[in-house]
Parts: structure tokens; C-alpha cells; sequence
């Protein structure tokens, strides 16, 4: 019996779903529909029982006694899943078209920005090709930003720890270049050399926060991450991201992902690839951001290096 009326308990009242999902839209802009309401009730689920509370009155309640839960709550709420290589064809146009651009503009610095990290395989797999086909990256001011809005993910990331089976489709000659063997609780793992991580920066970002960084980016990563949002944040965010890029600058979205529902800033594309038009040929590192005298490193000033603010 007692059981039963627990499991009951779990049920969310229309009424504590709007709130909720009123919470996640405010804080992450999460575009969390009726449609999604069995999702988000599964989700939370667990969160309530490691917490030890009885429903989701009691939940609604302590997330206004903690308000640091409600990251908590956007975290359960998201998906962290990735993969090295993810949709291979975009690193292969990187390779292809992209890194051949960059080696002749001249830039200065050269600025990458995976937003939507989640655990760091995407910019991770992003180094690895500026290693492999970007000449002289060692004498070059190249760095990777990699931003999520989800803790747990970016430590996982900044740990850079990854189970063999993880890397089951990198090929062998960079899984081993690349990739310390290490034993943990007796499963091989493994872990990312400092060659890839000194390219790449983690930091906490919240896309739906004003954003910190102060220069342009050539290259811009935003995979599977826009699908959370409705058609209005997607085309405020499509926007601002088309002013981060530099003139001829590329951004990238997942193959799933359609941008064909907003008015689309990029007038060069192709599926789940654009491009920003290049004014008289980019040289120097561009400042593309209106308001800002000085381009910056591109990275966000607060917090010390790779820790979240
Ligand atoms: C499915 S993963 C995508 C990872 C990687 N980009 C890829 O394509 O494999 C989506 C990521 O978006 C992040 N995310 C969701 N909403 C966000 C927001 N408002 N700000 C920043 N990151 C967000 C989640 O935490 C999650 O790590």
C-alpha cells in the first residue's frame, strides 16, 4: 500500500509541471511542452528519491529554499550524450575546407568555441584535427572554448577520462598518439594527453545568460544543443551566434537539427554547416562583436582557467 501511494506520489499535478517547466524555461530556456511531461516527471524521478522527498509539492518547495537546486533540476533535465567524432562528415569538412582557409587568412589568434561541450568529446575531437591538419599549431595562438551549462558534464570533461569502449571507433593511430592507456577499477580507460588539453578551455556557460567573451571566433560548434529551445531563443541565439564569428568565420550545427523554421542570418550553407560571408578577405583577428573596441582571447575573464565561475 505504502508503496504504491509513494509511486502515486510522483506524479506531477499540472499544476507543478508549469511550474516546472515555467523554472527551466526561465533559467536554461528549456522548451519544455506539455507533450514533455511524462519525460520530465521520468527524469526527476531519481532526483526526488536521492533527496528522500515524497512528491513534487515537497520538491517544488525545496527548490525555492535552494535555489542552486534549479541547476541541479536543468542538468536531469538535459541529455549529455556525445561522442568522439560525432557525425564525422562536419570534422572531415573542417579538414577539407576550413583548416585550408585558416592556414591562409593570417589570422593572428584563432579561436574555436564548442557550445554544448557536454563532456568534452566534441572539443577534444576538434583538437585533434587542429593537431593533425593545422600547420604549426605549437607557434600559433590557437585555443578551443568549450562551454556547457551542465557541472557534473564540464568535470567529466576537464577530467578527460574516457572507457575504452568510448574510443571504439577512433582510429588506432590517434588513440594512441593522443590517449594514455590507464587502469581504473580494473577497466582500461583512457586519458587525453596534455597536447589536446592544453588547446582546449572549459568553462560554465549558460547560453541563455548574456555571454562574456569579448572576441570573435572563427569556427563555432553548437550541436545538439539547440533542439531544447523553442523558435524564438533559437533564432536569438542563431543571431548572437552569427555576430561571435568572424567575417567568413563557420558555424556548425547538429545533422538532425533543421534551422529552416527562423530566419537564417548565414547566406552560405549547407546542411547543418554555414558560413558568414568574408568582407574583402579576413586577415588580423577580427573584431565582429558591435560595442567591443579590443578583441579579446575570446574567453570568458571570469573564474580562474578552466574552472567554472
Ligand atoms: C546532447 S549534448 C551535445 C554535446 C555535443 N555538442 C554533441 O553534439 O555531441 C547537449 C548539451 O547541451 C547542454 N545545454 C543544454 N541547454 C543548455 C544551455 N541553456 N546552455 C548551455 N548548455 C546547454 C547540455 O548540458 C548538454 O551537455
Amino acid at each position: 500500500m505504502r508503496e504504491r501511494s509513494l509511486f502515486q506520489d510522483y506524479e506531477f499535478g499540472d499544476r507543478e509541471f508549469r511550474r516546472i517547466s515555467a523554472m527551466a524555461y526561465e533559467t536554461a530556456r528549456l522548451n519544455l511542452h506539455q507533450g514533455k511531461k511524462l519525460l520530465v516527471q521520468n527524469r526527476l524521478r531519481k532526483r526526488l528519491r536521492a533527496l528522500g522527498l515524497s512528491g513534487f509539492k515537497e520538491y517544488l518547495r525545496y527548490l525555492e529554499e535552494n535555489p542552486e537546486e534549479i541547476r541541479i533540476m536543468v542538468d536531469c533535465l538535459t541529455t549529455n550524450f556525445t561522442r568522439l567524432f560525432r557525425e564525422r562528415e562536419h570534422f572531415e569538412f573542417l579538414r577539407d575546407e576550413v583548416l585550408p582557409w585558416l592556414d591562409g587568412a593570417g589570422f593572428e589568434r584563432i579561436r574555436f568555441w564548442s557550445a554544448g561541450c557536454s563532456s568534452g568529446e566534441e572539443p577534444y575531437s576538434l583538437a585533434v584535427y587542429l593537431r593533425e591538419y593545422l600547420e604549426n599549431v605549437d607557434q600559433r595562438d590557437v585555443l578551443i572554448l568549450a562551454t556547457d551549462i551542465s557541472l557534473r558534464a564540464l568535470s567529466k570533461a576537464k577530467e578527460g577520462l574516457y572507457h575504452e569502449e568510448q574510443l571504439a571507433e577512433v582510429p588506432a593511430q590517434w588513440k594512441f598518439k593522443y590517449f594514455r592507456k590507464r587502469r581504473v577499477d580494473g577497466e582500461n580507460y583512457f586519458q587525453v594527453t596534455p597536447e589536446l588539453s592544453r588547446l582546449v578551455r572549459f568553462r560554465y556557460l549558460n547560453l541563455a545568460d548574456p555571454w562574456p567573451m569579448k572576441g570573435a571566433f572563427q569556427v563555432i560548434f553548437c550541436r545538439n544543443v539547440m533542439i531544447y529551445f523553442d523558435k524564438e531563443t533559437q533564432q536569438e541565439m542563431v543571431n548572437r551566434f552569427h555576430r561571435y564569428l568572424v567575417p567568413g568565420g563557420y558555424f556548425f550545427v547538429g545533422h538532425s537539427e533543421s534551422l529552416t523554421r527562423i530566419r537564417n542570418p548565414f547566406p552560405h550553407r549547407r546542411p547543418s554547416i554555414y558560413r558568414k560571408p568574408e568582407e574583402g578577405g579576413a586577415t588580423g583577428y577580427a573584431t565582429a562583436i558591435p560595442g567591443e573596441r579590443e578583441a579579446h582571447a575570446g574567453l570568458p575573464d571570469d573564474g580562474p582557467e578552466g574552472e567554472a565561475p
